[in-house]
């Protein structure tokens, strides 16, 4: 922006652009959230209590393929980057323009894609991106706001996209979302964590290896 742009540029204006700078990610995050409430479902971010916890099960040296529906700005991009190996994939999808200009601006691993689009087009997203199955999906789409029968339409494709031995990772507020990986996965793994606003269910639905054969 030049000088007498900004000279021009209307004071409320001048203000809010400044606060949304000074927040960083949380900025773009809120800004969002203001624009998508029901879509986004949370004004903050996970916590990194939820992030470690929540990744900790992943067997990451079997990892190629790493999915996330809802990154939002990339609360959970860069530890999967840290973790993934060198040869993986991070394919993120989501449906808020916003979030995903955001992430494609300021995440330029050469492992990282980010798709504006549903989770429910996750297999059409993955082949696109050259692969056939997904080693793990992890989601932080709020399942409880979710337009009818959308919910279930993510929980079946995302369980066709697994590959057996593969696991789909959720965190959510309410439990939700365990009913319709229930329909899916019959070892589903649970643990809470509190020190998350607001605290958080967390859920691994397992594609055991014979359950998919
Ligand atoms: C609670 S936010 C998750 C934020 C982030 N993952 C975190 O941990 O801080 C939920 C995200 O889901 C996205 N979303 C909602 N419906 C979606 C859908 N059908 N497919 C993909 N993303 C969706 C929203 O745009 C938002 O970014």
């Amino acid at each position: 922006m030049t000088s007498s742009e900004l000279a021009r540029e209307a004071f409320p204006q001048r203000i809010k652009r400044r606060i949304k700078h000074s927040l960083g990610p949380w900025g773009v995050f809120i800004e969002g959230f203001v624009r998508h409430p029901v879509m986004v479902g949370s004004i903050i971010p996970s916590s990194r209590f939820t992030i470690t916890k929540m990744l900790s099960r992943v067997k990451w040296d079997e990892c190629k393929v790493f999915v996330e529906y809802g990154p939002g700005v990339g609360t959970f991009c860069r530890p999967v980057l840290e973790r993934l190996p060198r040869d993986g994939a991070l394919i993120v999808i989501d449906t808020n323009p916003l979030y995903i200009d955001y992430l494609r601006r300021t995440i330029t691993d050469s492992r990282f894609t980010a798709v504006l689009g549903s989770a429910a087009d996750v297999e059409d997203i993955v082949r696109a991106n050259g692969h056939e199955k997904a080693d793990y999906v992890l989601s932080g789409l709020p399942f409880s706001t979710l337009p009818e029968g959308v919910g279930p339409a993510i929980a079946d494709a995302t369980a066709r996209v697994i590959r057996p031995g593969g696991a789909f990772l959720v965190y959510q507020f309410s439990t939700r979302a365990r009913d319709y990986m229930a329909r899916h996965f019959t070892r589903i793994e649970k643990d809470f964590e509190p020190l998350n606003v607001l605290p958080c269910h967390l859920f691994w639905g397992w594609k055991d290896e014979e359950e998919a054969a």
